[in-house]
């Protein structure tokens, strides 16, 4: 038997079951405006009340340190253009060379209207060394980027390296952690990080809902205006029916973390055949390719019945179209054995 293989999960996953459930009670019955004073939006008010404080437990975060937005291009956003707009006297900004577009078109807006970046170069294996950012960072910078895991080599940083060296220098520090959250275990306070961006359809929640991680006391300007949600740091009526899907979605992810990880390691034993008349391997996956393949395990084989351990990976008709490194690439290799 042969089946399909989507392998893209770091362009985006399937939606938890269990997410979906609990969406549709606040798309049907429970329409009510979260902002509003009357006792129609009392429930989902304290849904989100309850959505963020799950949120914040699986990430070490107090619940008012959570902030709703519509994914992680506004997440680092409003982190870039948050920091560099605010009043302080420092607006330099110090990102890296291999941030996704979202960080990097951030950047080079607040650049075209005068506000300095440096772009810090990753070594062969996509690191960003603390020895570089020391070499970089001065008592100018305002604010150091650096992404947690990347989107296309799945490389992760030494984060709390990083914004050890941005706190010396009085910077404040931001993470870009879209392809981290969900997979790998994230605590905001053993990190150290002034700032963190967070995707929901990345771990198996809705598309176009995210959070940003602000730790109290950081000074961003707010970057959408308008009425007073979010504690009046990010206007917009509530999307009460995603909040609530991305904090199921969270909760399991983080609750399965260990199983789903082992099995995605064990993915990365496979050899990867490009042409399938000579069968010759042209990628060994390795296990730093391992949020690339995150949830590819858990969503894709187990819901359909097959374990991860019995996928095996051999010729077969179908294509399959890898994200990242291997999008031009497609592959035809893949199959699923009974
Ligand atoms: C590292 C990284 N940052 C930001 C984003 C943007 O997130 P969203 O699709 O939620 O806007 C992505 C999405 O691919 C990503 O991989």
């Amino acid at each position: 038997m042969k089946q399909y293989i989507y392998a893209d999960n770091a362009a985006t996953t399937q939606l938890d079951p269990q997410a979906f459930e609990a969406m549709i009670p606040w798309l049907r019955d429970e329409y009510g405006n979260a902002s509003q004073p009357y006792s129609f939006s009392r429930k989902p008010k304290k849904a989100i009340a309850e959505a963020r404080a799950v949120i914040a437990e699986c990430i070490n975060a107090d619940p008012e340190e959570i902030y709703f937005t519509s994914g992680g291009t506004e997440s680092d956003n409003w982190a870039i253009k948050g920091s560099a707009f605010s009043d302080s006297g420092h607006h330099a900004t110090i990102t890296s060379q291999i941030e996704h577009h979202a960080v990097l078109h951030s950047c080079e807006a607040t650049e075209r209207i005068g506000y300095p970046v440096a772009y810090l170069p990753a070594d062969e294996e996509g690191r960003i060394l603390p020895e570089t950012l020391d070499r970089y960072i001065s008592d100018r910078t305002r604010l150091v980027s650096v992404m947690t895991a990347n989107n296309e080599i799945g490389t992760i940083q030494d984060i709390a390296g990083l914004a050890d060296i941005a706190h010396a220098h009085g910077a404040m520090f931001h993470t870009d952690a879209v392809q981290a959250v969900g997979h790998i275990p994230i605590d905001v306070k053993a990190l150290d990080v002034d700032m963190l961006s967070a995707s929901a359809h990345k771990f198996n929640g809705p598309r176009g809902i995210g959070f940003l991680y602000i730790r109290k006391g950081i000074k961003v300007c707010p970057f959408m205006d308008g009425g007073g949600q979010e504690n009046k740091n990010r206007a917009g009526t509530e999307n009460t029916a995603a909040i609530v899907g991305m904090s199921i979605a969270l909760m399991n992810n983080t609750q399965n973390m260990r199983n789903t990880s082992n099995s995605i390691r064990s993915l990365g034993q496979h050899r990867i055949y490009r042409d399938k008349e000579k069968a010759q391997p042209t990628q060994k996956l390795k296990a730093q390719r391992y949020v690339q393949f995150s949830s590819a395990g858990r969503t894709e084989s187990s819901r359909q019945g097959f374990p991860v351990s019995q996928i095996q990976i051999r010729q077969c008709e179908h294509d399959i179209q890898f994200g990242g490194l291997f999008s031009q690439t497609p592959i035809s290799c893949f199959s699923i054995s009974e």
